[in-house]
């Protein structure tokens, strides 16, 4: 393991292993036996399955306990998976809902207190510091980016800009004014800003930002590429859901840049065969799964995240790494029989010199037959020749997927104003 000379927030980041894994243990009999004793739907789920949190003897024995999925929380709206009296939840965030009816999380005092912990650590293993002003384009309200990352940022003593999402040329303006050194937006609206300050006549590489906390939605090498280049800043990955906590699940290190790092003493992933359930060794890729190990409010035990990476050793912390989630199970789009994500799109995209990372995708269902239309704007000022057919022919190539390529227009695909919605279905 390199250990690195880079500042890290709590001592526990580069414990040993051997530390790790023991007050991993003794927090996941703790959570599991929370989780029984207070919400009724662990108590039924773990009886229906013969198991009994004094079952949890090592941490492999958690593979014996039941999966947690969306719709157990769903048909336990509004407050039924709360593991404290509702006097005691002093915030609640909700998921929006697109794909069914909203889910609420809930947190203590205490849980508000881990959760700043966890970003105040990303804000420093992204190469933030206390003293740094950081202007905070995640959106505040439900969505967990926002106050997540607030709070975090607050705890670390960092200067807070609360910008929230949209008012773009608002958000150039105070850069601009405020010269703040750490930005937190979602890697598609990052393009946004930086296509708002090139109308301006702004340099955005002369800008004062250094580091970028980009997350929220899934994205790739090519686009840190791009937007580091055009940014002049560090870009670092951070992940997190609602479900767990919000952002500061896990945050890539600004040294290494090789994945985020999973906060793993709070909360603890496995990885499994979305299709059997079996858990998988660290280096195989699947499905995402966590456990929470000190939450109070809303105790995760083995929720199904439908987020696809692969657990791989740590490097600049002992914590375990994940690899850049390749997309959600429910963003994979079958066309021809072939599974595709909308990032290993951008990925091609990106690759072609020419064309903008501005891209949609138009999925026509025939029957049983989706074809897949990819219509993507070129670079501005760039006068298009062959880009469509080689982008055709490279998807074919490296995805295994024939699909229509079409060129439009600069500035007539819609933007992202926080979370990209990439696929559109006809
Ligand atoms: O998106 C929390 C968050 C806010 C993370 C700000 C990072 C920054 P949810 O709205 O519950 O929470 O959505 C969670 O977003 O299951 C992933 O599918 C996706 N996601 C989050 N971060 C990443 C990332 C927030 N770095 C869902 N890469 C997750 C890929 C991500 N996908």
């Amino acid at each position: 393991m390199t250990q690195s000379n880079a500042a890290t927030y709590e001592p526990i980041e580069t414990a040993s292993v051997d530390e790790l894994r023991a007050l991993q243990l003794d927090r996941m009999k703790w959570s599991i036996a929370h989780a029984y004793a207070q919400v009724p739907h662990y108590r039924q789920a773990f009886d229906a399955a013969g198991v009994h949190p004094n079952d949890l003897n090592e941490l492999a024995d958690l593979a014996k306990f039941p999966f947690l999925m969306k719709q157990d929380l769903r048909d336990n709206y509004p407050f039924g998976m709360f593991a404290v009296p509702r006097e005691r939840v002093v915030r609640v965030h909700a998921s929006s809902g697109t794909t069914g009816s909203a889910t609420v999380v809930g947190y203590t005092q205490a849980d508000l207190h881990t959760w700043s912990t966890v970003m105040a650590r990303s804000i420093v293993a992204a190469g933030g510091r206390a003293g740094d002003i950081a202007h905070n384009a995640y959106g505040y309200g439900l969505f967990t980016g926002g106050l997540g990352a607030h709070y975090g940022a607050e705890l670390l003593g960092c200067t807070v800009v609360p910008m929230s999402g949209g008012a773009t040329e608002r958000q150039v303006a105070l850069i601009n004014d405020f010269k703040p050194r750490i930005l937190f937006v979602t890697p598609s609206y990052c393009l946004n800003l930086i296509d708002e300050m090139e109308r301006q006549g702004l340099d955005p590489a002369a800008s004062s930002l250094e580091v970028g906390i980009f997350g929220a939605e899934p994205w790739t090498d090519e686009l840190r590429a791009e937007i580091e280049e055009r940014f002049g800043l560090d870009a670092t990955d951070i992940y997190g859901l609602s479900e767990v906590i919000g952002p500061g699940v896990a945050q890539e290190c600004a040294e290494t840049k090789d994945g985020p790092t999973v906060w793993e003493d709070h909360f603890y992933p496995e990885v499994i065969n979305p299709d059997t359930g079996e858990v998988l060794p660290d280096g195989e890729q699947g499905e995402l799964v966590f456990t929470s190990l000190t939450k109070e409010a809303f105790p995760v035990i083995r929720y199904r995240t439908r987020d696809i990476t692969t657990l791989l050793p740590g490097t600049a912390r002992t914590m375990r790494r994940m690899a850049r989630v390749t997309g959600r199970t429910d963003d994979m789009l079958i066309i021809r029989g072939v599974n595709v994500y909308p990032s290993q799109i951008e990925a091609e995209i990106l690759r072609i010199d020419g064309l903008s990372p501005h891209f949609m995708l138009e999925v026509t269902k025939d029957g049983n037959m989706s074809t897949l239309n990819v219509k993507v704007e070129p670079q501005p000022g760039v006068r298009v020749a062959d880009e469509a057919d080689r982008l055709l022919q490279a998807i074919k190539t490296n995805v295994g997927v024939t699909t229509a390529v079409e060129i439009a227009d600069v500035g007539t695909l819609p933007r992202s104003q926080g979370k990209a919605q990439r696929i559109v279905n006809k």
